[in-house]
């Protein structure tokens, strides 16, 4: 009998960039068309962001270049804050360093997405990701970065100082890529985008076409999005234990006070006593078991008040209509919004406006536009719990049906989006947000329902008027006719009286 070697099993670990360089498709760089236009919005995402904390009204200007075959330049330039010089090798060249692991909304939220661009530009290209920024202590700096895939670490190829007028950064990445297949999406994400940031004005460039403005439809600068410690619901046994060991010298009710949002002394003091721990207890005492009993108890107490809302920033009805008016075609619109709530301790907004406007096809539902932290989400839209809860609504009761063109714009902001993948293009199933968007959108069908009603019902009048107002002319001529008189009696009056009278009923 033939006996089969045994298979030698050998273990090794791997860098972050090795496993994304592995999993491509899990960060939206699976495919070519796909690369192309997910290195542009991340690109853009972060210009946004940084334009945010520079408090700035956005100018971006984003080139999408053939340069022969299959190769595309990408290069996005914005008047953001720029980047410090000792953070530009690790912030463009090692996966999994960011800025903005801390509690508010932000567009980028892995520290993953402009590297995953610079790892695809490097493995189908062979070339690097060229930085060229300026903040405003710096005269300006340009880089030239691989990454090391192996050791998750920047290779820096060459730095040298460069003057730029202002400050902010310009990214240029050269990728393989579709373009051709990109492009139109390429065009439909800045198009959006200027719906959630009405503030934002990009100048795009292909090769094939005349450059191309979009936006800017508000001078309003958005009031800064504030950072805020997590809220106690949100403090998992990890959390709590790192939290603790930051501060263990603290008595416990000072702890959470100091560590937590919405926790004040009377309310650590009455959490205490409902989990059974002496306030004065010091924090370097708590044993791994103490730690998780708090945890446990900290998501269920139910004496806290609901997460800030300081660390979001949703559209608002202005600035929403305003983007969504200058974008499309609208003849009836209708807002509104649904929060603060949260999710496991995270706060959460969600908003939407329902439009009618001969822009959007006529379907059996409206056509559904989805955006999470003022990101147009254009990509794997029936796995979207805005997607699922949207299908689920009855539209018909709310007098939508194919001769209606709808659309429904819908907006999720969180200071944790919790999508399903790295790509960031869906969001999870999460119970608390689809609550609530059932309820946003029950709200909205309603009103578009009452308003389709009243039109409905006004043509029937209309035409109801329109039979009695002929008849009524009929039988004064022949009462005319019968009297022998030559002027016809004018009965326009009469109607309208009538149906005066029929509609205040
Ligand atoms: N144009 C820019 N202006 C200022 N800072 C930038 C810019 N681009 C990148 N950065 C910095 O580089 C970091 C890494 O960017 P990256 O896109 O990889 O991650 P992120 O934006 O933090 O999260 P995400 O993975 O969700 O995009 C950012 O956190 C930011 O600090
Ligand atoms: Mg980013």
């Amino acid at each position: 009998m033939n006996q089969r070697a045994p298979v030698e099993t050998t273990f090794e670990s791997i860098s972050p960039a090795e496993f994304f360089y592995r999993n491509r498709q899990l960060a939206g760089f699976g495919n070519t068309s796909q690369a192309i236009y997910s290195a542009v919005r991340e690109l853009v995402e972060n210009s946004l962001d940084s334009c945010d904390d520079a408090q700035r009204l956005p100018l971006i200007e984003v080139q999408v270049m053939s340069e022969g075959g299959d190769i595309i330049r990408v290069c996005v330039s914005d008047n953001g804050t720029g980047v410090p010089d000792a953070h530009v090798p690790q912030a463009f060249a090692k996966i999994l360093y960011g800025s903005k692991f801390h509690n508010r909304q932000r567009r980028g939220t892995f520290g993953l997405g402009v590297t995953m661009a610079v790892l695809y530009g490097q493995i189908t290209t062979d070339s690097p990701v060229l930085v060229h920024t300026k903040c405003p202590d710096s005269q300006g700096m340009e880089y030239a970065l691989f990454i090391d895939v192996e050791t998750n670490q920047p290779i820096i190829e060459s730095s040298c100082s460069r003057d730029r007028d202002s400050d902010g950064t310009s990214v240029t990445l050269r990728l393989r890529g579709d373009l051709k297949r990109a492009q139109e999406r390429i065009l439909e994400y800045l198009r959006l985008t200027t719906i959630s940031t009405p503030q934002a004005q990009f100048l795009l460039k292909t090769d094939n076409a005349e450059s191309i403005t979009f936006g800017r439809w508000s001078n309003s600068v958005p009031s800064p999005i504030l950072t805020s410690n997590p809220h106690p619901r949100a403090a998992d046994l990890e959390l709590l234990r790192r939290l603790a060991q930051h501060n263990g010298d603290k008595r416990l009710q000072d702890f959470l006070v100091d560590s937590f949002q919405k926790v004040g002394t009377k309310t650590s003091g009455r959490f205490l006593k409902f989990v059974g721990f002496n306030p004065t207890r010091k924090v370097n005492t708590l044993t791994r078991d103490d730690l998780s009993r708090i945890s446990s108890a900290l998501r269920k107490f139910d004496g806290f008040e609901s997460p800030d809302h300081k660390s979001l920033s949703p559209i608002g009805e202005e600035d929403f209509l305003v983007g969504i008016r200058s974008v499309f075609n609208i003849s009836s619109h209708y807002y509104s919004d649904r929060g603060p709530s949260e999710w496991q301790g995270n706060p959460f907004i969600i908003e939407g406006v329902l439009a009618t406007g001969d822009d959007f096809p006529r379907s059996d539902i409206p056509t559904l536009y989805r955006f999470a932290n003022r990101v147009p989400l254009l990509y794997d839209s029936s796995e979207d719990v805005l997607t699922k809860t949207l299908k689920r609504v009855n539209w018909e009761r709310y007098s939508v049906d194919s001769s209606v063109p709808a659309a429904l714009f819908l907006h999720l902001c969180s200071t944790r989006v919790p999508y399903k993948a790295a790509g960031k293009q869906s969001i999870d199933t999460i119970p608390e947000i689809e609550a609530e968007v059932v309820s946003l959108l029950r709200d909205l069908g309603r009103r578009l329902g009452r308003t389709m009603r009243k039109s409905e019902k006004s043509l029937r009048e209309g035409k109801k008027m329109r039979e009695y107002a002929k008849s009524f002319r009929h039988l004064a001529k022949f009462g005319a006719e019968l009297a022998g008189v030559d002027e016809v009696p004018d009965t326009n009056r009469l109607v309208k009286q009538l149906f005066e009278v029929s509609l205040d009923e």
